[in-house]
């Protein structure tokens, strides 16, 4: 079947929400393998993508398919309703790991549902209702993940419920300014009291990879408990060593009352987990499960995954190396003026493409398509989609990352003073 069959049948019956990369020539992946990934033609890339930050440890790791497979051979799943050694182990070592005084777990699926249940357990411990978070924010697809999402993109709600106050992104240090005084006249305001929690990511991915200034967390979570008000970090894109760190916060010095995790947790497989506090845990008794929360192949995944990135050092190596990506990109595109900005953390890194927004946008596709034809495959973020985004796996090389990002200075170079669609 050729992949213009597959794609008008993809067309044809799945919702029409879904979108993809490469305009009218969709990639069809069949196959991967640490960094590589091979599309349906053979054809190879290196993926800089990973699915949106998840194959951190690249593609069909050996021990984590490993792992897997001899679970599925010993027991697919049960339910917490019954005892597990690996499901309390996972979260003994998660709680080990996650920034101080988070020491309760809850295992769900997905990151919107790790978000969900954060912010009800933040309501359930202030009695209070309703929301602050971030306007380039992205938390999630459910109702009220995405009533905190402040990002237009992806806000597909037409009754919102009128739960969550948005602040602005601290972009720089102006910024930062701007959003703390922003949050402090909301909670000196009437509206103030009713505000259960502020929801960020410590590293805004889907805003367009944008890194608050040093000091703001710390500002903001002293200004939120003055108030009663709990800080909730959303790690499904910035946990499990993606920023040189375990997770996020700790970049930033800071720990939240909440945190919740997906993505690279499983390496592929689904699996999300949130923590809290004891003091807000206690607030969290009512009868509650996820039926894949604590899954046992899931489980598996997770424990290796978090295994090897303890044992290998993995942190560390996204530091050093994601600075070293970002210092090569910053040198290979210097001579572009269209290239704004080259930012991130650790292997989180965006290149924002300057300009006009539809013109913006359409750059930044028309790079995205000639890194592909390099045998690069990144993304695109950012509320004007015009942020060329790289979530390599941790584990890519020096040379690997010196290859994407000469194939990232051609492509630049190829596609300028384009108007070619793509
Ligand atoms: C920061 C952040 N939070 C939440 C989500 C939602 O996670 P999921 O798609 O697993 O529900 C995403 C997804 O990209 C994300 O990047």
């Amino acid at each position: 079947m050729s992949k213009a069959d597959l794609f008008e049948r993809r067309r044809r019956v799945m919702m029409p929400c879904y979108g993809h990369f490469y305009g009218s020539e969709p990639l069809e992946l069949v196959r991967g393998r640490g960094t590589r990934v091979w599309d349906a033609a053979g054809k190879e890339y290196f993926d800089f993508f990973t699915g949106v930050a998840v194959n951190s440890l690249g593609h069909c790791h050996p021990e984590v398919v490993e792992a897997v497979a001899r679970q599925l051979e010993t027991l697919q799943h049960t339910t917490t309703l019954y005892l597990h050694e690996s499901v309390v182990g996972l979260a003994e070592t998660l709680a080990r790991l996650a920034p101080t005084g988070l020491s309760r777990v809850f295992f769900c699926a997905d990151g919107s549902g790790a978000n969900e249940g954060a912010l009800l357990a933040a309501s359930a411990a202030t009695g209070r209702r309703n929301f602050i978070a971030f306007d380039r924010g992205l938390h999630g697809r459910t109702a009220l993940t995405m009533e905190v999402t402040g990002i237009g993109f992806w806000k597909n709600d037409s009754f919102p419920m009128a739960r969550a106050h948005h602040v602005p992104t601290p972009m720089d240090e102006e910024g930062a300014e701007e959003s703390l005084g922003a949050v402090e006249r909301l909670l000196n305001s009437p509206a103030g009291e009713e505000i259960a929690a502020f929801i960020a990511e410590p590293i805004l991915g889907n805003g367009g990879i944008v890194v608050p200034p040093h000091g703001y967390f710390r500002r903001l979570k002293a200004l939120l408990r003055a108030h009663g008000v709990l800080l909730i970090a959303d790690e499904v894109q910035t946990g499990f060593c993606r920023t040189g760190a375990w997770f996020g916060m700790q970049r930033h010095g800071v720990s939240p009352d909440l945190m919740s995790c997906a993505k690279a947790l499983g390496n592929g497989l689904p699996v999300a987990v949130w923590l809290a506090t004891e003091e807000v845990a206690a607030a969290y008794t009512r009868p509650a499960a996820s039926t894949f929360g604590g899954n046992l192949a899931a489980m598996a995944a997770a424990a290796t995954v978090v295994g090897i990135m303890e044992r290998d050092g993995l942190a560390h190596i996204a530091e050093v190396r994601g600075s070293r990506f970002r210092a090569l990109l910053a040198g290979a595109l210097s001579g572009f003026g269209e290239v704004a900005e080259v930012r991130g953390m650790g292997m989180m890194i965006g290149v924002e493409i300057g300009g006009p927004g539809n013109a913006a946008m359409a750059d930044c596709d028309r790079v995205l398509c000639a890194l592909r034809d390099r045998g690069i495959l990144a993304g695109k973020t950012g509320p004007g989609r015009n942020v060329l985004t790289f979530l390599p796996p941790l584990t890519a090389t020096e040379e690997e990352i010196g290859f994407a990002a000469e194939a990232t200075r051609e492509a630049f170079a190829a596609t300028r003073g384009s108007s070619a669609r793509c």
